[in-house]
């Protein structure tokens, strides 16, 4: 049984993770601003929950502390969350999309890893997850700003490994493909269902002792890079 925090667990991948690491016996804390899912969330699995906008620079901190509490200690935090404001080109994103994709895309995940090394550090052993997207690894056109934070969270994550390694502390920086989720407004079946992500991602709680996943790429068979 590990001890998980989970952001982004009121849609998607993130609500699939919770259910899916729930059956597996795990204790999650699962957060999101949707208190109505978040409810839900916790009829269906049994798990802690807390609202919070990641949005803000000091309700990450405080959902870190009070998910600690819950859970007496951490084991693995999974920064999950992530949004794009709209697809547009660069002559057109405002300030307030840049803003609001910055604080939630790149500081809160930044912050929690933060918090959760310090707490890791001290047990000398801990999993950090940060869902990027393989958008980190193109150039798309209309998705600058999205992809500017998630190469921004992925370099973070990269360097969050080598100091976290030492320390007993695994980082998987995971790359997913398209995913048929409330991301995009429009229903995309081809993609990868949210629960088929969710499980993949379940896939590195179980690693060996000795196994460090660095990077996970993965994709739907329709997407071929
Ligand atoms: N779908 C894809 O094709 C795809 C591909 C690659 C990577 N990803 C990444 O995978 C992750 C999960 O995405 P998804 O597809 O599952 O999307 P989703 O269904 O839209 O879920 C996004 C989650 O993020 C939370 N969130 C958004 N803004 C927030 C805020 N201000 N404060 C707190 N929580 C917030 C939402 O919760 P509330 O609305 O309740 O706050 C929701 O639980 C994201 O990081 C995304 O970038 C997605």
């Amino acid at each position: 049984m590990k001890r998980v925090l989970i952001t982004g667990a009121t849609s998607g991948i993130g609500f699939e993770l919770t259910k899916t690491l729930c059956s597996k016996g795990h204790m999650v804390v699962a957060t999101g601003r949707n208190s109505d899912k978040l409810a839900e969330l916790c009829k269906l699995t049994g798990c802690y929950t807390i609202q919070a906008d990641l949005s803000d620079s000091q309700q990450p901190l405080e959902l870190f502390t009070e998910a600690v509490e819950k859970l007496g200690g951490l084991d693995v935090l999974i920064n999950n969350a992530g949004m794009n404001s709209r697809k547009c080109g660069i002559d057109e994103f405002t300030v307030e999309e840049f803003d609001h994709q910055y604080a939630v895309n790149l500081r809160a995940p930044a912050l929690l890893s933060r918090e959760a090394l310090k707490v890791m550090k001290l047990a000398k052993s801990g999993q950090i997850i940060n869902v990027l997207s393989t958008v980190a690894k193109r150039s798309n056109e209309t998705m600058s700003v999205y992809t500017a934070m998630k190469q921004g969270l992925a370099g973070f994550s990269a360097i969050l490994m080598k100091e976290a390694q030492p320390h007993g502390i695994k980082v998987t920086s995971l790359f997913p493909g398209g995913t048929d989720t409330n991301f995009r407004e429009v229903d995309r079946p081809q993609y990868m269902h949210p629960k088929s992500v969710a499980e993949t991602i379940a896939l590195l709680l179980e690693l060996p002792q000795d196994v460090v996943m660095h990077e996970m790429v993965f994709r739907p068979p329709v997407e071929i890079e």
